[in-house]
């Protein structure tokens, strides 16, 4: 798996707080999480904690909840739905964009290292700011778009077939594993839409339904918007859905260069 670096604010005080395991605790793990306070003037830091694992989840959020909720409460993340469906925990664990939630803690050898996703603002700890992200995703109008009145008596159909290539962009539970492990978003993310955000716009332009999709194909024809995606792939390896984003972002080159022809 690629090694992906530090967020945007990386200078960082690798010695912050050791938080040792309580006496008697047999299985213990370190874990070293990202600690930055915006209210504090200290830069960001290191702390570890020495989490007995024997009264612990197996899952990296597990560790994070048992963390907050018995040694330090002030350690702040994003979490919901604990099963992979919200996109809520994703973060940066050993090095590689997943959700915490699904990535179990026996998977990871020596001291877990966690920090918030790479070069992305952070609010506090391994909490992104994701406004540029979600606006991303907003421009590229992930809805239905019609220009002819829908059948009086039923709804806009779709063949099965039809139906199924939509289904596996449609699962993208917009993460940002994806967005912020590209190299080519960390360096233009203020321009290039990055892989998430068009993942949701092929998924409109293959939709039949659609009756849009040569505006959303202007939209897109863009140096930056578009064709910043250097196909590196780093996004299709970093997706916990396995929903490879760089293919969907090829098929959408291809469809501009067919429609030249
Ligand atoms: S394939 Fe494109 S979008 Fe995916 S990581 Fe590479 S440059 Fe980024
Ligand atoms: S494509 Fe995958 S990694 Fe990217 S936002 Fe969607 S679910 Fe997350
Ligand atoms: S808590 Fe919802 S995806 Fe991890």
């Amino acid at each position: 798996m690629a090694q992906f670096s530090l967020p945007a604010n990386s200078v960082v005080n690798p010695n912050g707080n050791v938080h040792k395991a309580p006496a008697g605790a047999k299985d213990v793990r370190s874990f070293s999480i990202y600690r930055f306070d915006p209210e504090s003037k200290d830069k960001p830091r290191i702390d570890t904690y020495e989490v007995d694992m024997g009264s612990c989840g197996p899952m990296v959020l597990d560790a994070l909840i048992k963390i907050k909720n018995e040694i330090d409460p002030s350690l702040t993340f994003r979490r919901s739905c604990r099963e992979g469906i919200c996109g809520s925990c994703a973060m940066n664990i050993d090095g590689v964009n997943t959700l915490a939630c699904i990535k179990a803690s026996a998977e990871i050898k020596g001291t877990v290292k966690i920090y918030p996703l790479p070069h992305m603002p952070v609010i506090k700890d391994l909490v992104p700011d994701l406004t540029n992200f979600y606006a991303q995703y907003a421009s590229v109008k992930p809805w239905l778009q019609t220009r002819t009145p829908a059948p009086p008596d039923q709804e806009r159909l779709q063949s099965k077939e039809d139906q199924e290539k939509i289904d596996r962009p449609s699962a993208c539970i917009l993460c940002a594993c994806c967005s912020t492990s590209c190299p080519s978003y960390w360096w233009n993310s203020d321009k290039y839409l990055g892989p998430a955000a068009l993942l949701a716009a092929y998924r409109w332009i293959i939709d039949t339904r659609d009756e849009a999709t040569g505006e959303r194909l202007d939209e897109l024809e863009d140096p930056f918007r578009l064709y910043r995606c250097h196909t590196i792939m780093n996004c299709a390896e970093a997706c916990p859905k396995d929903l490879n984003p760089a293919r969907a972002i090829a098929e959408i080159k291809r469809k501009i260069a067919e429609r030249k022809q």
